[in-house]
C-alpha cells in the first residue's frame, strides 16, 4: 500500500484528535437525541443496554474504525480499497458515504431548530414560557412553519458547507479545545439545576432504575443503534478521524476517552431533561420535540436563565456543527479522493443535494400531513430517516467493519496500527474476541429480529 501523495494535515496531538473526534461525537445524539428515545424506551432499562452496548460493541468498533483509518490514512471507501483486492469491501466504506448523506439530511432539521431556538432566546422569544404547555406551543409553532423549518435547515446545511468547503483548518481543531469544555461546564450548571428541583427524583428514579418489564426487541434495538449514532460509529466517521491521528499518539487511549466524554455528556443531558420533566409533569415520550419543550422552562426558573438559555442553545449548535461537518467531510473526501472532484465544487454539489434531501424532513413535523406520522409512511419522514439511516444502516456498518477487521484484515495487523505507538491496548484478546464474534453476531441477531417480526417497518 503506497502511502497518500497529498500532505493532508494532522491532528497537532492527541488532545487535537480527542476534541476532534469528540466533536464529532457529541452533538444531537446526546442531547436531543438520547433523552427522547430514552423517554420512548421506558428510560432506566433502556439506559442500562444503552451502557452495555457502549462498552460491548461501541468501543471495540470504535478502535476497529480508527486503526483501519490510521493504517491507511483514507477516506472509508479509499481505506477498504487499501487493504483489500476485492471489490466488495469498497462497497462498505460506499454505504457509509451514503448513510452520512442520509444522516445528515435529516439532522440539520434538528440542528436548524437550535438555531431557531438560540433566536427566540436571543429575541425575548422565549420569555414567559414557565410551563410545559405553553413551550410546547412555541416548539409546535417553530417545527410545522414550513418557511422556518426549510430556512432553518438550509442555513444549518450553509454554514456545514462553508466550513468543510475550506478545509479542515487549525480553527476547528483549536475552537473545539474551547467551546467543548464550555459546553460541559454550562451542562453541569444545568444538571445542579435541574436536580434540585423540587421533585426531581422521580426523573433521576426514571433514568437509573431499569423496569426490566420495559425491555422489547425495539427497545433493544433502538439502544444499539444510539450507541453506534452516537459515537459516529458504522460510516467510517471514525476511519477518516483516525486517518490524520499522527502514529506517535497513543489510540486506545484517545478512543476510550472519546467514547468517555461522550457517554459522560449523553448521562448529564438525561440528569437535566428527565428531572425538570418530572418537576414539571411533563411526558417522557413526548418525541423528538423532548429537549426543546423541557428546557426553555427550567431556563425562566432559574437566576440569570436568559443567559443560560442563549449560551445553551449556542454551544447545541456547536456541537451539532462539529457532528454535521464530520459528516459532510466523509462524503465530500470521498468524492474529493477517489472521483477527483474539488473540493469546493464536492461541498457545495453535495450540501445541496441534502438540502433537497432536508425539505420533506423540515416539512414532516406538521407543516404537511402527508410526510407526518400515519401519512405516506408509518412514521413521520424525519423519523423515517432517523430510523433507517442513524439504526439500520449504521447497525449494518458496523457488522461489516467488525467482519473486515475480525476475520479479513485481521486482529494482528488492526492491532498493530492500534499499538503503533509503542503503547498497549489493555485487553487486547478481549477485544478481539468482541469484534471477531460477539459484535457482528448480536448486531447480526438483533437486525434479523427485527426484519423478521416486522416490528420496524
Ligand atoms: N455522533 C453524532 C451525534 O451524536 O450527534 C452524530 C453523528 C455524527 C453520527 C457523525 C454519525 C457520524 F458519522
Amino acid at each position: 500500500m503506497s502511502a497518500p501523495s497529498v500532505d493532508r494535515g494532522q491532528w497537532s496531538g492527541k488532545l487535537g484528535f480527542i476534541l476532534a473526534a469528540a466533536g464529532s461525537a457529541i452533538g444531537l445524539g446526546n442531547i436531543w437525541r438520547f433523552p427522547y428515545t430514552a423517554g420512548e424506551n421506558g428510560g432506566g432499562a433502556f439506559v442500562l443496554i444503552y451502557l452495555g452496548f457502549v462498552a460491548l460493541i461501541g468501543v471495540p468498533v470504535l478502535l476497529a474504525e480508527l486503526a483501519i483509518g490510521r493504517k491507511t490514512q483514507r477516506n472509508p471507501v479509499g481505506a477498504f480499497k487499501a487493504l483489500t483486492e476485492s471489490k466488495f469491501w469498497p462497497m462498505v466504506g460506499g454505504l457509509g458515504v451514503l448513510t452520512g448523506f442520509g444522516i445528515l439530511a435529516f439532522y440539520s432539521v434538528v440542528a436548524g431548530w437550535t438555531l431557531g431556538y438560540l433566536y427566540m432566546s436571543l429575541t425575548g422569544g422565549l420569555a414567559g414560557v414557565t410551563e410545559a404547555g405553553a413551550s410546547a406551543a412555541v416548539f409546535t409553532n417553530l417545527v410545522t412553519d414550513p418557511v422556518w423549518a426549510i430556512v432553518l435547515a438550509g442555513a444549518f446545511l450553509l454554514l456545514t458547507i462553508l466550513v468543510v468547503r475550506g478545509g479542515i483548518s487549525g480553527g476547528i481543531e483549536r475552537a473545539t479545545k474551547i467551546l467543548m469544555p464550555l459546553l460541559f461546564v454550562i451542562m453541569l450548571i444545568l444538571v445542579i439545576r435541574a436536580m434540585t428541583l423540587p421533585g426531581a427524583g422521580a426523573g433521576i428514579s426514571y433514568l437509573f432504575k431499569p423496569d426490566f418489564s420495559k425491555i422489547t426487541t425495539t427497545v433493544v434495538m433502538s439502544a444499539l443503534g444510539q450507541a453506534l449514532f452516537s459515537l459516529s460509529l458504522g460510516m467510517g466517521a471514525m476511519i477518516t478521524y483516525g486517518s490524520y491521528l499522527p502514529e506517535k499518539e497513543n489510540m486506545p487511549f484517545a478512543g476510550v476517552s472519546v467514547a468517555f466524554f461522550d457517554t459522560l455528556i449523553a448521562i448529564m443531558a438525561g440528569l437535566i431533561i428527565f428531572p425538570a420533566l418530572f418537576a414539571t409533569g411533563g411526558d417522557p415520550s413526548g418525541g423528538p420535540g423532548l429537549v426543546f419543550v423541557v428546557l426553555p422552562t427550567i431556563f425562566n426558573a432559574m437566576p440569570a436563565g436568559n443567559f443560560f438559555a442563549v449560551a445553551f442553545y449556542a454551544l447545541l449548535a456547536i456541537a451539532a456543527l462539529t457532528s454535521t461537518i464530520s459528516l459532510l467531510e466523509v462524503v465530500v473526501s470521498y468524492f474529493v479522493d477517489e472521483r477527483g472532484w474539488r473540493r469546493d465544487k464536492a461541498a457545495w454539489t453535495i450540501g445541496g443535494l441534502c438540502f433537497l434531501l432536508a425539505v420533506p424532513s423540515a416539512l414532516s413535523q406538521g407543516a404537511v400531513a402527508e410526510l407526518g406520522t400515519g401519512g405516506l409512511f408509518s412514521w413521520d419522514f424525519l423519523t423515517l430517516n432517523n430510523n433507517i439511516w442513524g439504526n439500520y444502516s449504521l447497525s449494518l456498518g458496523a457488522i461489516l467493519i467488525s467482519v473486515f477487521v475480525g476475520w479479513k484484515w485481521g486482529i494482528p495487523s488492526a492491532l498493530a496500527s492500534l499499538e503503533a505507538s509503542g503503547d498497549r491496548l489493555p485487553a487486547a484478546g478481549l477485544w478481539g474476541f468482541l469484534i471477531r464474534y460477539v459484535c457482528p453476531v448480536v448486531i447480526l441477531i438483533l437486525l434479523i429480529f427485527i426484519v423478521a417480526t416486522g416490528t420496524y417497518f
